[in-house]
């Protein structure tokens, strides 16, 4: 395994690689203002945006106030003792002490708030969870840091696996980066000097002058929200997502960044048809989230870095236009997490009404836009955003493209599912391939829905076709369900509070759900346990109340599970996993990971949560029980911060005792990508793979060569 150190040098390689073009006008101003210097341009050097970010010193208050927020809020994660050592297989991906850490954080100095937050942001990171992730509006993608020549893992004929840059690069970056494309152009070295073309599909020997893994590696520590040690390897390469307006190109983290943490990558290229290597360097550039602006340091932490109206929760019934019991008025705000939730805005009705489970991540999803020659042909009716449905040539094979298990209206996103399934069977359909590549959950009764209208009515599907769950259960957690239930039509009357007792139900289930009653204090008896040596408590096994559904589903199944195959590149997390793991482990359904590394096992999905949520909507649940005095309560964040947490975890299909988190995922089969076919999408050219009583065919070819 690569050290912290090993990536530090690989970025430090980077950024004293950069080049120094500023007029001496600019270096004046920069020297003055640094925020200044780069204000109202779009395109800008990372070098440029870090003088700015490292302008601020550490202000002693706003971070004991970060750190107490988040140490307060991590109460309400289930996971942080399970996480300072998960059990195999992911022993050595998971086991950061983050109290520890916390600790670690508040003693320790650094050169800048940004240093700081650099800190914070990768030692959430380290859990390896999608839920729990700390993100500050004031850096995180306020630039995004790119390079135009994302990369891809290709097998060739005789089976060698090597890193190649995308053959569509070009397309992409011509497109997505138009206004900005001569400057690599003009980067290029001698005879390759405006032929950035020409490097599409390469072979790439080295990337700063080591193996191309050894920089995969070292990002694969950083990048967090997977435990799989190849789901994070995967995140390095580029990819795609069903999104709701059109099919998404995913750059991955080698030509995508975050934070303006390296000023440009040296290739050692072999590139098609050529006869000898080449070693280019491009320049990383930096691009400004267009939403927002200012002109100097001042404005630069006014608009970006300081509390807005959703950073923190409210009291759901003092404000009368926010009221959760006026079903005309907006129920809340929305949480400013949202702007960092994996999945498509939905509408604050819909959030109100149905949990979800999503990952965050300090980048927003992006809208590149993949190049149209790559989408997939073959269209059925019925889709809608998220979900398309295709039939493959044999006439046989279904596809459902899933990019997310949320959309803009929940009851439109259920009904496209079931429309789609049905007019896939209609038109011939036996089996069925569901793409989740670069899913990151949603709405948890959407995963139960989609289980459900596909293995039809059935034990593990009826009267829940998810997972049981608990919700960890500090004593601040048992005060406010104490609160609630002692007046419960007086401190919750529209039933809005997550933890009032109508929204959850007994774990029995044999003859339907039983609900809660309105005073069940149902965090009792407390669960206690001690997890890796720390004492904890939980709340007694509960289950979801996802039905009966607001849809009649089907009578019998759409599809035979074991004639389904779950496709993705692993990175299918939250609510995506609780689909993929409860079809692959209750009804044999086949799952696929697409070009993983050969010889690391691939997970097919990782990051499952129960219900995830964060630090505002806890807070409003302490605001409206009136508990924001209590010692435990965090404090209002007065950054323009986001704390993700897991609020319930579900319990595991093969180890019942334990939670279903870090058990075992691996993918049947690893398929490798070659060249002729596409690291992309479906399209109708079949490839057989062999699997147990089974013949997928599909999928993925590079339609250049269609
Ligand atoms: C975090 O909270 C715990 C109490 O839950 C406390 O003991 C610890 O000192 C806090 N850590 C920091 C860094 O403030
Ligand atoms: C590589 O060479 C082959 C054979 O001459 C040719 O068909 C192909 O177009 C070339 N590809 C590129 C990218 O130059
Ligand atoms: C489940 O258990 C609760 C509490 O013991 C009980 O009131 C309820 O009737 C049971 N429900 C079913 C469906 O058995
Ligand atoms: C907190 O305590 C103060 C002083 O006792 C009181 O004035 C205030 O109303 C309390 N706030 C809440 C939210 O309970």
């Amino acid at each position: 395994m690569l050290s912290f150190v090993s990536f530090v040098s690989f970025v430090l390689a980077g950024i004293l690689a950069a080049s120094a073009s500023a007029s001496e006008g600019e270096l004046a101003l920069r020297a003055i203002d640094p925020c200044a210097a780069i204000a109202g341009q779009k395109w800008v050097s990372p070098r440029d945006v870090r003088a700015c970010f490292t302008s601020f010193k550490v202000d002693p208050d706003i971070k004991a106030n970060i750190i107490e927020v988040v140490n307060k809020t991590l109460a309400f994660h289930t996971s942080v003792n399970y996480q300072k050592l998960a059990p195999e297989p992911f022993t050595a991906d998971v086991h950061e002490d983050l109290l520890f850490d916390l600790a670690r954080i508040s003693h320790q100095s650094y050169p800048s708030d940004f240093d700081l937050h650099i800190d914070m942001s990768r030692t959430l990171k380290r859990l390896n969870d999608g839920h729990c992730v700390y993100i500050n509006d004031c850096y995180d993608s306020v630039f995004l840091t790119f390079l135009p020549v994302p990369l891809v893992l290709l097998t060739d004929a005789r089976g060698a696996q090597d890193v190649h840059i995308a053959p569509e690069a070009f397309t992409v970056a011509s497109a997505e980066f138009a206004d900005e494309l001569d400057v690599w152009q003009n980067a290029l070295p001698g005879s390759l000097k405006g032929k950035l073309s020409s490097l599409s599909g390469a072979k790439v020997l080295l990337i700063n002058g080591a193996d191309p893994f050894v920089a995969v590696n070292a990002n694969a520590l950083i990048t967090g929200s997977f435990q799989g040690f190849g789901t994070r390897q995967n995140s390095f390469f580029s990819s795609y997502n069903r999104a709701s307006t059109g099919w998404n190109y995913i750059m991955g983290n080698f030509a995508q960044m975050s934070l303006p943490l390296a000023d440009s990558a040296t290739l050692t290229i072999q590139r098609i048809n050529a006869t000898r290597p080449e070693t280019i360097t491009l320049p990383y550039r930096s691009r400004k989230n267009a939403a927002t602006s200012w002109t100097d340091s001042a404005s630069f932490r006014a608009n970006n870095c300081v509390a807005t109206a959703s950073t923190n929760g409210v009291d759901a019934y003092a404000d009368t236009a926010k009221r959760a019991d006026n079903p005309s008025a907006p129920a809340l705000i929305s949480p400013a997490a949202a702007k960092f939730e994996q999945q498509p805005p939905i509408s604050l009705v819909d959030r109100r009404r149905h949990a979800l489970n999503v990952i965050l991540d300090s980048t927003p999803l992006q809208d590149v836009v993949l190049p149209p020659v790559l989408t997939p042909q073959g269209e059925v009716p019925g889709g809608n955003g998220v979900a398309q449905f295709f039939l493959l040539d044999d006439g046989k094979t279904g596809v459902l493209a899933l990019g997310s298990f949320s959309a803009n209206s929940f009851d439109g996103l259920e009904r496209a599912m079931l429309t789609g399934l049905v007019n896939l069977k209609a038109a011939g359909a036996s089996q069925l391939i569901v793409d989740v590549s670069n899913n990151g959950g949603g709405f948890i009764c959407l995963a139960h829905w989609l289980h459900r209208i596909i293995a039809g009515p059935k034990k593990t599907t009826v009267p829940q076709a998810g997972l049981d769950t608990t919700t960890r259960a500090g004593p601040l957690a048992q005060l406010i369900v104490k609160t609630i239930i002692a007046d419960p039509t007086g401190v919750d009357p529209a039933d809005f509070l997550l933890y009032n007792p109508l929204n959850w139900a007994f774990p029995n289930k044999t003859g339907g759900l039983t609900f809660f009653g309105p005073t069940d204090d149902w965090l009792e008896p407390l669960q206690r346990k001690v997890i890796n040596g720390r004492q904890d408590a939980f709340a007694p096994r509960m289950a979801d109340i996802c039905q009966p559904f607001d849809m009649e589903p089907p009578a019998e199944q759409l599809f035979d599970p074991k004639k389904t195959v779950i496709v993705s590149n692993g990175r299918c997390a939250s609510s995506c996993s609780l689909f993929s793991i409860t079809m692959a482990k209750e009804e044999g359904a086949k799952t696929v990971v697409l070009g993983g590394k050969k010889g690391v096992q691939q997970q097919y999905c990782g990051t499952v949560g129960g219900q995830s949520t964060d630090f505002s909507t806890i807070d409003t649940e302490v605001k409206t029980t009136h508990l924001k005095n209590n010692t435990l309560a965090p404090p209002d964040f007065k950054t323009n911060s986001v704390q993700g947490i897991t609020w319930r975890l579900g319990f595991g299909i093969q180890d019942p005792s334990q939670p279903e988190e870090w058990q075992d995922h691996p993918a049947d089969v690893n398929l490798a990508l070659t060249a002729d076919m596409s690291v992309f999408i479906f399209l109708p050219i079949p490839i057989l793979i062999e699997l147990t009583g089974f013949e997928v065919l599909t999928i993925l070819r590079r339609s250049g060569l269609r």
